[in-house]
């Protein structure tokens, strides 16, 4: 069942991109020129907290391409998968990496303290930085990237359904693409490859 539900979530995801790439790719009425009407809507001004209890402001990102990936820490299956991925097309990024940034955003303010996400975040590329935050902070980040959260009971305590894609932000703080869950590795290189321009 939570299956499904993850996978639903998932899918209503993909329809959102769909609609928006549809949208972006339809004839041009009255547009200004170089501008992308739903992927300048994704994102926006963020201050969050780091694994090291340091404030960020997304104010430090101008000029830097990000990727910024929401999830939790006690996350099963989609969130230790995305960052394992992550963490290998990192590497293969090599000295590139350092071009761009890389965030996991927590959505479990109860559990995920700084601690707890600089403890889970050291199985990764340690070049992933974890950003948490009160729950206010982390609702009005989630809705500037239009990602989906939802807190589901369990028989032992709770869990969440979350938006699974990676966004790829540009220089510009443009949405400049996703990565989604379980891409391949290659297409997953090429599309880190192509947002800083390498
Ligand atoms: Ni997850």
């Amino acid at each position: 069942m939570k299956r499904v539900r993850i996978a639903a979530w998932i899918s209503i995801a993909v329809l959102v991109l769909a609609a928006g790439a549809a949208y972006l790719l339809r004839p041009n009425v009255g547009a200004l020129p170089g501008r992308l009407p739903l992927a300048a809507g994704i994102g926006g001004p963020f201050e969050l907290t780091t694994q090291e209890g340091r404030r960020l402001s997304s104010a430090e990102l101008a000029g830097t391409p990000f990727a910024l990936f929401f999830g939790f820490t006690h996350c099963p299956d989609v969130c230790p998968t995305t960052m394992l991925e992550l963490s290998n097309t990192i590497k293969a990024l090599g000295p590139d990496a350092d071009r761009m940034r890389f965030f996991f955003v927590s959505v479990d303010p109860e559990r995920d303290t700084p601690a707890q996400l600089k403890l889970y975040l050291s199985n990764f590329d340690p070049r992933i930085t974890g950003l948490v935050g009160t729950p206010e902070e982390i609702a009005a980040v989630a809705k500037a990237y239009r990602a989906i959260y939802e807190k589901v009971p369990t028989k032992d305590g709770f869990t969440y359904n979350h938006t699974a894609l990676v966004y790829l932000m540009g220089r510009d703080g443009r949405l400049a693409g996703t990565i989604n869950y379980q891409e391949s590795a290659d297409t997953q290189l090429k599309k880190l490859r192509r947002l800083i321009g390498a």
